[in-house]
């Protein structure tokens, strides 16, 4: 079983994040999404509008996510790759080369983002 792994905050989510979520998860089996709490978000001066428990709840609810866990910190990405044993660690390309160095633990893929669309734009066209 081939094991994926991504991480992000997927507030009002979007059709962006459902296509990134869709192309993780065939990489391999079954997708774990490391989800920023409300405090991390805080940490990266950032505020969600929906909290880290309703976040989890819709995520949970698509149907290529299997597993969310708490994205709390910079720092554990390594531990979490050898925790789960990913095979495969996917982001979208804003985040290009950030996260080579997980390279030495397993395959690091980075999936074009959808155009036009992001929780930011959706925010601002609420207001
Ligand atoms: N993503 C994507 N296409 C988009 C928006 C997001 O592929 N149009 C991907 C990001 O690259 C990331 C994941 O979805 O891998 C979660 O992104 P997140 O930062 O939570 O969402 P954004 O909509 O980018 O939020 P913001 O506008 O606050 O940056």
């Amino acid at each position: 079983m081939k094991t994926v792994l991504t991480y992000g905050t997927f507030d009002l989510l979007h059709v962006g994040h459902i296509r990134l979520l869709e192309r993780a998860k065939a990489l391999g089996d079954y997708l774990i999404v490391g989800l920023s709490t409300d405090e991390f978000n805080a940490v990266k001066h950032k505020s969600s509008f929906l909290p880290y428990e309703q976040r989890k709840e819709i995520l949970e609810a698509v149907k290529y996510v299997d597993k969310v866990i708490p994205e709390s910190t910079w720092d554990q990405k390594i531990s979490d790759v050898k925790e789960h044993r990913v095979d495969v660690f996917v982001m979208g390309d804003d985040w290009t080369g950030e996260f080579d160095f997980l390279k030495m633990h397993c395959d690091v893929v980075y999936l074009k983002r959808t155009n036009d669309i992001s929780t930011s734009i959706l925010k601002g066209r609420l207001r």
